[in-house]
């Protein structure tokens, strides 16, 4: 049986074992997936000791992205510019590949379940932190009008889009400059306000017409976010716990060579949370 873990802190309440055990079963994968908690200044070790007992990959997530990226012997191309890693493979010769599938797992909700168009839309992304510049690379790549990054911290968001601005039209504002700016089609949280009950101080009139809000937490810290968005007419909104899906697909695939049926996970998901 190949081991496969998701390490983090905190990570109890990580639904990744239950997603993976999920594609497991569907496809039939002699497979064990654990949850592997590490202390902050404790991811190397972790790891290095969950590969040398023979795992064959992990997922990572807070706050051990950029550690990730550290870790890995060499990093995919999409990992390279997200500057983060979510998905550790083991290859030959104890080689582990860092890789990032979180942007594709964002990009697949959107566009393949929720039938949603990125082209020439006006996209806008809330915060600019780990969690943003996991998905930036990809949404551009998606050829949007425009993207702009807004931040708490202008600086952040000035600098990450500095960072992106060879692959489209990209700028980063302050949450002031929020209120000079053309209704956007598609709002993306990726703060974390959320998850500590809290909301950015956003201005009315963000969102134009058909637009959809999609926060990439899920669950309870998604609330607030969407009832914001209610308010504000946005036509659809959602929480994150389809990306969530997809990007354990895509590492899914990355370490099986399998895709698996994500809807019926999904579905189960939202049921159990319900
Ligand atoms: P993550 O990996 O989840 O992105 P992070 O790197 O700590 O975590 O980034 C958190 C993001 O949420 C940042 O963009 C942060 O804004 P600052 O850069 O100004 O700190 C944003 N954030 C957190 N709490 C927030 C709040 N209450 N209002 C607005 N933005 C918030």
């Amino acid at each position: 049986t190949d081991r496969y873990a998701v390490i983090g802190n905190p990570v109890a309440h990580s639904l990744s074992p239950d997603i993976h055990a999920a594609f497991a079963a569907q496809t039939s994968q002699a497979m064990q997936y654990d949850r592997l908690p590490a202390e902050p200044d404790a991811f190397a070790a972790t790891a290095r000791a969950f590969f040398e007992a023979g795992g064959r990959g992990l997922n990572v997530t807070v706050p051990f992205k950029l550690d990730a990226a550290d870790f890995a012997d060499r990093l995919s191309d999409r990992a390279h510019a997200a500057g983060a890693v979510n998905t550790l493979i083991a290859h030959e010769a104890g080689r582990i590949e860092g890789d990032n599938t979180d942007g594709a797992g964002l990009l697949r909700d959107l566009q393949q379940n929720r039938g949603l168009p990125l082209v020439g839309r006006r996209l806008l992304i809330l915060g600019a932190g780990g969690a943003a510049q996991g998905v930036i690379g990809p949404l551009l790549a998606a050829e949007p009008a425009s993207l702009i990054i807004a931040n708490r911290t202008p600086d952040k968001a000035v600098a990450m889009a500095a960072r992106f601005a060879t692959q489209g039209p990209v700028r980063g504002i302050g949450f002031p400059g929020l209120a000079r700016i053309e209704p956007v089609h598609l709002l993306v949280n990726a703060t974390s306000a959320g998850l500590a009950g809290a909301l950015p101080e956003l201005p009315p009139n963000l969102l134009a017409a058909d637009a959809t809000a999609y926060d990439m937490v899920y669950g309870a810290a998604s609330d607030a976010f969407q009832d914001w968005a209610r308010r504000q007419g946005a036509a659809a909104t959602c929480d994150g716990l389809g990306m969530l899906v997809e990007q354990a697909a895509e590492s899914f695939h990355r370490w099986r060579g399998l895709r698996p049926d994500t809807a019926p996970v999904l579905r189960q998901l939202r049921a159990g949370a319900g």
